[in-house]
């Protein structure tokens, strides 16, 4: 199984892995953002909307805890969810919210803390952990399914970060 390690020495670095992951997404993906505060994950994730083309602005979706955003997706309209259950109190609030039906073949699911939607949360395509190390970020990417083997396969990475 490819591992995938890379180090974003600054922001502009995490910003282009977020362009990478624009251009490597397929409807049906869902990923999961691992890594402390701070760490980048809504970085990442708001370089990847603005790469998708999603002109507006990008806010962590600490209250709302679900934002959808519509971007084109290798020439198809998908919704992209940015989720951030940091905030989420029980899993019963996830079902409620009727979170779990964007988790389907027409959407990209980006879930920050995972952790906090066990057990009702599903299971991703891809994990992607965030280390923070002196001034810069480690990334580890992991693909768990076809799909997000095959997402990785397609990411193409400037070879300089
Ligand atoms: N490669 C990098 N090197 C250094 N700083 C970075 C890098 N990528 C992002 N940052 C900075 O790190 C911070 C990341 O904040 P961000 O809100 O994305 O974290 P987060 O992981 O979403 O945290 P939270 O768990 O609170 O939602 C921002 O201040 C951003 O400028
Ligand atoms: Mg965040």
């Amino acid at each position: 199984m490819p591992l995938h390690h890379l180090h974003l020495p600054d922001e502009a670095a995490t910003t282009a892995l977020g362009a990478a992951l624009a251009g490597a997404l397929a409807p049906g993906l869902t990923i999961y953002l691992h890594g402390d505060l701070g760490a980048g994950k809504t970085a990442l994730t708001r370089a990847l909307l603005h790469a998708a083309g999603y002109p507006g602005r990008v806010k962590s979706p600490t209250y709302t805890l679900a934002e959808p955003y519509t971007v084109q997706l290798a020439e198809r309209m998908v919704t992209v969810i940015h989720f951030d259950l940091y905030r989420m109190s029980s899993p019963e609030e996830f079902l409620e919210a009727g979170f779990r039906e964007h988790f389907n073949e027409n959407s990209v699911c980006i879930v920050e803390w995972p952790e906090k939607g066990d057990p009702v949360l599903p299971l991703p395509d891809i994990h992607i952990y965030l280390t923070v190390t002196g001034h810069g970020r480690d990334v580890e990417l992991r693909a768990l399914s076809d799909k997000g083997h095959q997402c990785l396969a397609r990411l193409k990475f400037l070879p300089n970060l």
